[in-house]
């Protein structure tokens, strides 16, 4: 790894339900070289599971994810928490983090409309369950900017990813 920046290092928590494209609008910023250093659940699932969806690898992915976190920010680095963090529980857990280190925190919601979301899921090798996509989809569709700072966010930003039609055109 290089070394840390000058600056004051930042944690920012993507919030989405399974398939309203958080990875690939980390992947685009990672490649135009913003975001710092993606930390993802599901990579860490298929580190210590089966594979990015084995739910019995979560709670050693987490503890795994939530030391890099902390060591990344120790050292300086900016970093973009990829997961679906729909719960107020599950973002308190980087908020301590990020207030452990003094780091500034900033959420982006990334929204798709439901039917996008099931049919992008759908398509997948091992889809998620359907139900569990609708759970989630409506608590970020319920969730608003001020929900997030009240929250501790000291920013939030919206992005929606376009419908297939969308985005062909
Ligand atoms: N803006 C977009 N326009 C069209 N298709 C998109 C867009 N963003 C993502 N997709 C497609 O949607 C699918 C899911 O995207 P992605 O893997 O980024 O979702 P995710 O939010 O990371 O899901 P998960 O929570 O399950 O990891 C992929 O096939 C991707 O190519
Ligand atoms: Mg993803």
């Amino acid at each position: 790894m290089t070394s840390a920046h000058d600056e004051t290092p930042l944690l920012r928590v993507l919030v989405g339900p399974p398939g309203s494209g958080k990875t690939t609008l980390c992947q685009a910023q990672l490649t135009a070289g913003r975001w710092g250093v993606r930390v993802s659940l599901d990579d860490a699932r298929a580190r210590f599971g089966v594979d990015a969806h084995d739910q019995s690898a979560t709670t050693r992915a987490l503890a795994w994810a939530f030391h890099h976190v902390d060591q990344l920010l120790a050292r300086g680095f900016e970093v973009t928490i990829d997961a679906t963090s729909t719960t107020a529980r599950e973002r308190s857990n980087w908020l301590a983090i990020a207030a452990a280190h003094q780091t500034p925190v900033v959420a982006v919601i990334v929204r798709t409309p439901p039917a996008v979301a099931h049919e992008r899921n759908a398509a997948r090798e091992r889809p998620v369950p359907a139900d569990v996509v609708d759970g989630m989809a409506a608590r970020v569709a319920a969730l608003t900017v001020a929900d997030l700072l009240g929250e501790g966010f000291a920013h939030v930003t919206e992005h929606t990813t376009a419908a297939p039609e969308e985005a062909s055109s």
